[in-house]
């Protein structure tokens, strides 16, 4: 450990120790007054001199609203979190190195632009039409109708209130203007309707909603969240992350945040010194303010944001059980950034809920693919 990472460790200690009685946003000026740890309120932490995330605790839920979650954490019991591990090894960030396949660890060149066309899909039975509620002016996408088991578009009548676009009777949407309109799919054979509220946006808004995708919170490359959008960590990712940690801990393994919930403002920060460091390759590694699911309050980075972590004890069940959560790590390969717009972070979950994260885990794919969505900045 270098002597500056020591330093931090024991401030970052002191930290953690001053939080526990005192108001929350503690600043500590370190010796030399450029460098200044600051724990944010909802517990993380970084040097401003460089885009480390360090151990945190998880925050106690506030009165915040979460955000929208599909289904219960596989648990509701909730633990206690473990002790503070022992940070110092936690204060390096180490991107190089290769994986086990020889792909070099922090291959930043190369661009990530896969496009989809977005298929809406609408449900007999509980009718209803699943898909992104956002769309961006000039492009579009093909509904689709489906029925448990067939796909019959001869069977639904598409209509749209609303001036922001079109729909023809395949189904088949394109975006002309900014604003809200609702895209009704109705079986004629029955009568039943399904009615999507949808947000034709520019890359220039700011979108005052939560983009869904298949009714799940999406923050990424194209999925933008307000900027005001504030959280706090989920409670039903927590409760999973908790049982998770203490069924690990039952088997020797030490599994902890180093960073949970991050509003706009301190994604701000943290994109910033990744972009002091990279220049405009920061964005393979790190999203912009208003695009990080970390704001979303369904992500947690554990241990270390170092590759090394995916080959570690920890690492490694973390792969095998997250899913048993409802957590799925995010950014799953270097490979993978063609369809998430990131580079591989083992270290990086997300909390969809149980049955989704199963199922993505079961389809080998990310999420975008899983989603049918993209993720790139327009
Ligand atoms: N490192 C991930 C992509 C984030 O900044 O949210
Ligand atoms: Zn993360």
């Amino acid at each position: 450990m270098s002597r500056k990472h020591c330093k931090a460790a024991v401030m970052l200690a002191a930290v953690l120790l001053m939080s526990s009685c005192s108001e929350q946003g503690v600043t500590v000026i370190d010796h030399d007054p450029d460098k200044i740890i600051v724990l944010q309120p909802e517990g993380d932490i970084r040097r401003e001199d460089e885009p480390v995330v360090e151990a945190v605790r998880l925050p106690e839920i506030t009165s915040a609203q979460p955000a929208a979650i599909p289904e219960s954490a596989a648990t509701t019991t909730v633990i206690a979190p473990s002790e503070p591990p022992d940070i110092a090894s936690e204060l390096s960030l180490r991107l190089d190195g290769a994986d086990e396949s020889g792909y070099p660890m922090l291959d930043l060149s190369g661009t990530v632009t896969k496009k989809y066309t977005y298929e809406y899909q609408v449900t007999n039975g509980d009718i209803s039409i699943l898909g992104p509620n956002l769309v961006y002016v000039g492009e579009g996408f093909d509904f689709d109708f489906i029925y448990p088991g067939e796909h019959e578009n001869a069977r639904v009548r598409w209509s749209l209130s609303g001036n922001c676009g079109t729909i023809d009777q395949k189904g088949v949407f394109t975006a002309k203007a900014k604003g809200t309109c609702t895209v009704t799919a109705t079986d004629i054979t029955n009568g039943t309707s399904a009615a999507l509220r949808l947000h034709c946006i520019t890359c220039d808004d700011d979108v005052d909603f939560i983009p869904l995708v298949n009714n799940i919170p999406i923050a990424n490359k194209s999925f933008p969240l307000p900027k005001d959008y504030d959280p706090g960590l989920d409670p039903n990712a927590r409760a999973a992350f908790l049982q998770m940690q203490a069924d690990a801990k039952a088997q020797g393994l030490n599994i902890f945040p180093i960073s949970a919930y991050r509003s706009y403002t301190y994604q701000q920060q943290v994109y910033a010194g990744w972009v002091r460091m990279y220049g405009s390759d920061a964005d393979l590694i790190s999203a912009r303010p208003g695009h990080s699911e970390h704001q979303l309050g369904l992500a947690i980075d554990v241990n270390s944001a170092e590759y090394a972590f995916a080959n570690t004890a920890e690492g490694k069940w973390l792969k095998a059980h997250c899913s048993d959560y409802g957590f799925i790590l995010r950014y799953p390969s270097h490979a993978a950034r063609e369809y998430t717009g990131y580079a591989y972070e083992p270290w990086h979950i997300r909390y969809v809920g149980r049955s989704v994260a199963k199922s993505v885990e079961a389809s080998g794919k990310t999420l975008e693919e899983c989603l049918n969505i993209d993720s790139y900045y327009r």
